[in-house]
């Protein structure tokens, strides 16, 4: 059984197949430090709560951390930032090896195939991402999977463009980055991401009209659309603003780095993902902007993704089933040499 998993700066999201469905198991990748004295281990096991012991207090993980952290009104701890392991959280990898080994639960049998997505290089930060890779695959392979890697916009590509021979242009909008790849049959022609996403989005709006960052990414997922008529001084105004801003961004630096490859003379598809892909709206609103554009590459359709915030996750999923039948097939070829033979001479006879 191979696995797919999206590692994202604030949800670790799982996805295995289980029959003809595909089962996500999700986690915010958030903790919080408690004193001992703050809740008792009993209250904890007895709400099923994430948690981990430590000399001096408690950790609680996942998504209880932002559950409590409200309650406690103190802020929940990120291990990554802007796509990448935090440098600046010294628990950051001994919290994420918690949360992603409850995510993934144990490999179903050994060297269990697993890809995982990371983020690709971004362009308007000098942040390098090979550290962050490295350490997440290490970190699974910890748990005993055979762990392969993808760049996150061709997980988009593989969970969405099928239908168009996974040839096109993925985009995913996280929380610390945007990540876009262009492919042409399954084959990354340009990858790259930018270190902006939807923290980015909460920020600026916080910064603008003085309401608590906490506050704006509440607001954010609640309303779930993007106003057309923009009230000013409101949260909503200032959320669909910079939600704008954000767009234009990433076509920007999406042309720009067009500029620098020769693309087959095609048209592509868009397939925009991530859960900063969510509200009601923003399809409409890329799509407005990515016309307005100019491209220098043809468009076909924008796809509307169904479910945005899981996308990432089924195309690390695909991935893995895709190489894993590949190993199947290979370890028969040198099973069965005879079956083998017959197949291939049949095959050059036609
Ligand atoms: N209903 C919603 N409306 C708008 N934004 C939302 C909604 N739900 C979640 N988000 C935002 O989506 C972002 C998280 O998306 P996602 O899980 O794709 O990011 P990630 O993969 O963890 O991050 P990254 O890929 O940048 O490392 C957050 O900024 C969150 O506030
Ligand atoms: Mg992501």
């Amino acid at each position: 059984m191979a696995k797919g998993l999206d590692i994202g700066t604030m949800n670790i999201i799982c996805a295995e197949k289980d029959k003809n469905d595909i089962v996500f198991t999700q986690q915010r990748n958030a903790f919080m430090e408690l004193d001992s004295n703050d809740l008792t281990k009993t209250m904890l096991d007895i709400s099923k709560v994430l948690y981990i012991e430590r000399k001096d207090g408690i950790s609680l993980l996942g998504e209880d951390a932002f559950k409590f952290a409200t309650i406690f009104e103190k802020e929940a701890r990120r291990p990554m930032t802007h796509g990448i392991i935090s440098p600046r959280e010294k628990e950051a990898i001994p919290i994420m090896k918690l949360i992603v080994g409850e995510v993934l639960g144990q490999p179903k049998k050994q060297n269990e195939v697993l890809y995982i997505s990371t983020p690709a290089n971004p362009i308007d930060t000098d942040l390098n991402v090979l550290y962050h890779k490295k350490t997440m695959e290490m970190l699974t392979k910890g748990l005993k999977y055979d762990t392969h890697v993808i760049d996150e916009g061709l997980a988009v590509i593989y969970s969405e463009l099928s239908d168009n021979n996974f040839t096109g242009i993925g985009i995913s909008v996280g929380a610390g980055m945007t990540n876009v790849t262009l492919a042409y049959l399954a084959t990354p022609l340009m990858s790259f991401s930018i270190a902006r996403g939807g923290d980015w989005i909460d920020e600026q709006a916080s910064k603008s009209t003085g309401m608590p960052k906490e506050h704006v990414t509440a607001t954010k997922e609640k309303i779930s659309k993007l106003s057309k008529e923009v009230k000013m001084g409101s949260v909503e105004g200032a959320l669909t603003i910079y939600y704008d801003a954000l767009i234009t961004y990433v076509i920007k630096n999406l042309n720009r780095k067009l500029a620098e490859i020769t693309p087959p003379n095609v048209a592509f598809p868009v397939a925009i993902a991530g859960g900063s892909a969510q509200p009601e709206g923003f399809f409409d609103l890329f799509e407005k902007r990515l016309r307005e554009a100019n491209l220098r590459v043809d468009l076909a359709k924008i796809k509307h993704v169904k479910d945005p915030l899981l996308s990432v996750a089924r195309g690390c999923l695909i991935a893995a089933r895709t190489q894993e039948e590949k190993g199947r097939q290979q370890y028969n070829q040198t099973q069965t040499p005879t079956q083998t033979q017959t197949k291939s001479t049949q095959k050059k006879k036609k």
